[in-house]
């Protein structure tokens, strides 16, 4: 039998051979090839690799969810293409942002393209079980940009409260989690019961991941995560670590804080402090309980599914991304 990375390895070859095919126009070359250029560079692709594990895991085939696979993996692109200008970043992946190599105007119609695109990978699945796919796909992917504007209109507010921060992620983020998982298991032909769990699975599964994100965001190493270290607070987002440092803070905590931000955060020194500041506040520790509170019901999703390689797939991938520092 296959050991899980061998699997996980082979998924991520099926995923990035089909992503790796997807773009052969060449003109106009101002469309082409910023789209190849996002596509060309993979990221973790966990969203494909738990769509495909989640089908196998309620009976099906990898091979019936390929095309779905690789289209969620295209809307994640799409988002992040677009997300990237939002958040005035400059890496992604390790490479210069598609706003930042090319310019705004290119990075927005590239994004664009690159959600029609998905569509039109989706568009061909089992025709059977498109429609429905079809109206899940979109219901989400509206509901990840409603996630975006919350996210874009928290900036910068003192009164935001963890409800309203919960409620931004698991659309920005949780959907598109949720979505693959659910998505996998109605390709899978899963039990109406399967596939609830599996949707359930990917929904909590994707609220820890943001809050990781956030967590990574000061903590991560800018090398290892290949995107810009301390980017929230540059921007004043309203992260987990944000809202629970303001809401706990001794008003002298408080104020250093807000002279830390103030200052340039790329320096490590400054991150270090304010990491040492979250820690002092417990915010941390908060952080890590609410990843492991989302992490526990994602896993006790997974108990609805039957034995198999697939499920014992979920349950380790679920471990690696508990740990991960990227
Ligand atoms: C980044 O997602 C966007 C978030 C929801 C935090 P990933 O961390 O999955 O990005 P890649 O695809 O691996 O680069
Ligand atoms: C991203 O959230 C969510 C979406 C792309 C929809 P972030 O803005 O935190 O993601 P990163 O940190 O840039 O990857
Ligand atoms: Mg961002
Ligand atoms: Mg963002
Ligand atoms: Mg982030």
């Amino acid at each position: 039998m296959m050991s899980f990375d061998q699997t996980i390895a082979q998924l991520n070859q099926a995923i990035q051979k089909r992503l790796a095919s997807l773009v052969n126009q060449e003109r106009p070359l101002s469309l082409y090839e910023p789209m190849r250029y996002a596509l060309a560079q993979p990221g973790k692709q966990l969203r494909p690799v738990l769509l495909l594990l989640c089908a196998e895991a309620v009976g099906g085939t990898r091979d019936n969810a390929l095309d779905a696979a690789a289209a969620i993996e295209v809307v994640h692109n799409f988002t992040l293409v677009h997300d990237d200008i939002m958040d005035h970043d400059e890496l992604r992946r390790g490479r210069q942002t598609v706003y930042r190599r090319w310019d705004e105007n290119v990075a927005i119609l590239a994004g664009d393209a690159l959600l029609v695109l998905g569509y039109q990978l989706l568009s061909q699945t089992d025709p059977r079980l498109l429609p429905v796919l079809l109206k899940i796909f979109s219901k989400s992917i509206l509901e990840i940009c409603e996630g975006q504007a919350l996210d874009k209109e928290f900036e910068g507010r003192e009164n935001i409260s963890l409800a309203d921060y919960f409620q931004m992620i698991e659309k920005k983020t949780g959907r598109l989690f949720e979505l693959a998982c659910e998505a996998g298991a109605i390709l899978g032909n899963g039990t109406p019961q399967q596939i609830l769990a599996c949707k359930q699975f990917g929904a909590q599964l994707g609220r820890a991941f943001q809050l990781q994100d956030d967590l990574l965001d000061v903590t991560g190493d800018e090398k290892t995560i290949g995107k810009d270290v301390g980017s929230d607070l540059k921007e004043e987002k309203n992260t987990f670590l944000m809202i629970h440092a303001r809401s706990h803070a001794t008003p002298q905590q408080r104020e250093q804080l807000q002279e830390l931000c103030a200052r340039h955060l790329q320096e490590q020194e400054t991150l270090q402090e304010i990491i040492s500041t979250f820690s002092e506040i417990g915010t941390l520790t908060a952080a890590q309980r609410e990843i492991d509170a989302s992490m526990a019901d994602a896993r006790k999703q997974l108990q609805a599914l039957p034995a198999s390689a697939a499920k014992s797939n979920l349950e380790q991938l679920i471990q690696k991304i508990v740990t991960r520092n990227k």
